[in-house]
């Protein structure tokens, strides 16, 4: 073991457990691009602004450009002793260019640098996570144009409610789906400002340029408050909340796909590359993707309680408790990626079972309001009092064990004897479903102009 690059203080090495606890290599490598960016960036500054030479300079930037090589093709030499990655390049870069990268650290702090890595690494996450996003929701739309028409139940309490379509129940998700879209971008700007140059917590005595690291390094303008930039982790906390949400509609998705695969549903099937079956029982197939996509979505509020206790009672500026905050990070964004891959391949391929869907609605009365509201149209009948008519109508119609729409017109008299022929029109699912043309409303027009809209928004065209 060699010496700590804090050795000049202290006599002896840490104990094997003392490196192992406090080491994060292993999680932070994945920052090793960021960690470059952010050095290649100070660097340039201290030797614009005359803290290091023009020479020194040149000689770390081109030292850096190695190690990236090296990172990429897999030929960099991790030392975890070394902990992590910012002393794993900054070590690296000694060994190929010598003197001149140890003055690379001048007025700069791991405090500052990590964060700064920190905040590079989650904006391009975001990004990524919001591009894949737009992937599930351009597969929602084609489903939601295929089936525009398509009738099914719509559901509360999970009771046959009234007929919807399903290009509509699919248009839902993409509505909640974009919104979740927008809060990784709000959280993307809000990040978006440089801790760089805060140094340890107190800001530095070297003339710095802290707008110029910003700059190069994409960031809007440095942080105001140095103590606030290393010790602020509210832009990670808000991205896997935000994740936890947008993962908590995949959730919901996935519940419904479990739902309609079911024998008693039977709305849809996923393909074989979607399901898996049983080690005994050889009819399954099971929805295993949508099962651990509605698990996962826990997982991810979990990272985000796990890094909101880790930070909520720690006196500012920077404790070793901030570096879990990338494991944990980390981790909520590569699930939330996976889920949203899965969830995409699984609506692409889903097959729906249209009759079945159409039947189902047909079952429950869901007519009921549709009957209701022509008393009112067509008899003028008040709201509560046509409520009530229709509800002994369901009453007959469930004693002889028959649907609405199957009920004789001497039945319907009898309860009120205004009732004529034309009720019928409007007793069926695609009536009823096509009535429903009040914006935002299930009408298979309506799902077609959203459609529309939303390949446009898309570039789906
Ligand atoms: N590996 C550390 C982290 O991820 C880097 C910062 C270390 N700073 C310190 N004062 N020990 O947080």
């Amino acid at each position: 073991k060699g010496q700590t690059m804090w050795g000049g203080r202290f006599a002896a090495t840490p104990s094997d457990i003392m490196e192992e606890i406090n080491a994060s290599l292993d999680i932070d490598r994945r920052m090793a691009e960021e960690d470059i960016a952010g050095s290649r960036a100070h660097a340039d500054m201290l030797s614009e602004m005359g803290i290091i030479s023009f020479d020194d300079n040149e000689a770390i930037q081109a030292g850096l450009d190695q190690v990236l090589n090296e990172l990429r093709d897999g030929t960099f030499p991790f030392r975890r002793e070394l902990e992590d990655i910012h002393m794993n390049v900054e070590a690296r870069l000694k060994e190929i260019v010598g003197e001149p990268a140890g003055r690379l650290h001048t007025a700069r702090s791991r405090n500052d640098q990590v964060v700064t890595d920190f905040r590079l690494w989650t904006r391009r996450a975001l990004d990524h996570s919001a591009r894949l996003i737009g992937g599930l929701q351009g597969a929602l739309v084609l489903r939601a144009e295929e089936h525009a028409g398509t009738i099914m139940p719509g559901f509360t309490h999970l009771q046959t409610a009234q007929p919807v379509t399903l290009g509509h129940h699919l248009l839902a998700y993409v509505e909640m789906t974009s919104r979740d879209w927008t809060r990784l971008s709000d959280c993307a700007n809000r990040l978006n400002e440089s801790p760089l140059g805060a140094a340890a917590l107190a800001g530095t005595g070297f003339p710095i340029d802290r707008d110029m690291t910003a700059e190069a390094l994409g960031f809007a303008r440095p942080m105001a408050n140095s103590l606030d930039a290393v010790s602020a982790r509210d832009f990670a906390l808000e991205s896997l909340a935000a994740l936890s949400i947008a993962a908590t509609h995949l959730s919901r998705l996935a519940e419904e796909i479990v739902l309609w695969s079911s024998a008693q549903f039977s709305f849809a099937q996923l393909t074989d590359e979607w399901s898996t079956g049983s080690s005994i029982m050889p009819q399954k197939r099971n929805p295993d993707a949508a099962e651990l996509v509605r698990a996962k979505a826990s997982l991810i509020t979990g990272f985000y309680a796990g890094l909101q206790g880790a930070v909520k009672a720690l006196p500012l500026a920077y404790a070793k408790d901030l570096q879990d905050d990338k494991r944990l990070t980390f981790e909520a964004f590569d699930t939330f990626d996976l889920c949203v891959r899965a969830m995409t391949g699984m609506i692409e391929t889903i097959r729906f079972k249209p009759e079945n869907m159409r039947a189902a609605a047909a079952k429950g009365f869901s007519t009921a309001t549709d009957l209701a509201d022509w008393l009112v149209r067509e008899l003028g009948l008040p709201f509560r009092e046509a409520h009530h008519v229709t509800g002994s109508l369901v009453a007959v119609a469930e004693g002889k064990g028959v649907d609405l729409a199957d009920l004789t017109l001497a039945d319907m008299q009898e309860v009120h004897n205004g009732i004529t022929e034309a009720v019928f029109d409007v007793l069926t699912v695609e009536a009823s479903a096509s009535s429903r043309t009040s914006y935002g409303g299930t009408s298979p027009v309506r799902v077609a102009e959203q459609v529309a809209q939303w390949k446009q928004r898309l570039g789906l065209e």
